[in-house]
């Protein structure tokens, strides 16, 4: 426990902190808003889609160390519901972008048994790229042991507004009573059903906001913020990120683990 204290100086190496790490504690689900791609970019007089293509290799190196560590689930804010707000070329080009990174990483998808899990209105998506999405999600929906969550076209007011629809016709039609309707029952008319909720949240770039991501399923999450730019986002800011998670308690709601076990005075 004592090492868990020690705030890792910026020339730890890797293995040093992959030691720190406490293989017990590693969160099942990590989320994250990988923000900064553009930023990336522009500090260096660069295209805005060079980030979004950085932002891709961040990505491989994020998901694989995740593998490494025994993460199970991990869930990607790709595109928002709001990014279609953005110059028609920007969100061109970031489509061919997905889809390019699906072709490519379709085999290694199957290869280590990962579920791609796509989740947003997807319908909204170019017909191709959304054909794709489809075809990935139902050629990897038996894998069980690790999950990749993929939030495209994806609103968190949204993913809960059509959850009330649904439960709404279910009353109309006379499958559900109104007084069923619990926080359980609820969660799975969510997109995200079937997965827990997750244990850490990461946002990139040094923007301290939600950005109307997963909003039901992070009311208990451990948020972290850091301010680097999502394509510099690597293995051991990875590590950092999980350290910190491993160094808070989580109490929901209760009292202190130390303080419970203090007799009372
Ligand atoms: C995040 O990077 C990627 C997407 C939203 C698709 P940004 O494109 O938002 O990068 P910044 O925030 O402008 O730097
Ligand atoms: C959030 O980033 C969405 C994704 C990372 C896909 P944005 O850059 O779109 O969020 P805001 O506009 O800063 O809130
Ligand atoms: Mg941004």
């Amino acid at each position: 426990m004592s090492n868990l204290q020690v705030v890792p100086s910026d020339h730890v190496t890797d293995s040093e902190l992959f030691r720190q790490l406490d293989p017990q504690r590693i969160p099942v689900h990590i989320a994250m808003i990988m923000d900064g791609n553009g930023r990336w970019a522009e500090l260096r007089g660069l295209p805005r889609i060079s980030g979004h293509r950085e932002g891709l290799s961040a990505l491989r190196e994020v998901l694989d160390t995740c593998h490494q560590l025994g993460v199970r689930i991990v869930t990607i804010y790709a595109f928002s519901s709001e990014n279609w707000n953005r110059p028609p070329h920007e969100i061109e080009l970031l489509m061919n972008l997905l889809e390019e990174y699906l072709q490519r990483e379709r085999s290694h998808f199957l290869e280590h048994r990962i579920r791609f899990f796509p989740i947003g209105q997807l319908e909204k998506l170019p017909a191709s790229v959304s054909t794709l999405v489809h075809e990935v999600a139902e050629e990897t929906r038996h894998f069980t042991e690790r999950t990749l969550t993929v939030a495209l076209s994806y609103g968190g007011r949204a993913e809960i507004l059509d959850a009330i629809q649904r439960l709404a016709y279910d009353v109309e039609s006379g499958t559900l009573r109104p007084s069923q309707i619990d926080e359980s029952l609820f969660t799975r008319y969510l997109a995200t059903d079937g997965l827990p909720d997750p244990d850490l949240l990461i946002r990139t770039s040094g923007e301290t906001r939600i950005s109307n991501f997963l909003l039901w399923q992070i009311a208990y999450t451990e948020l972290y913020f850091t301010k680097t730019l999502w394509p510099d986002f690597r293995r051991q800011e990875l590590m950092r990120a999980i350290l910190d998670y491993q160094r808070r308690e989580r109490r929901f709601g209760r009292v202190s683990h130390s303080l419970s076990r203090q007799s009372p005075s």
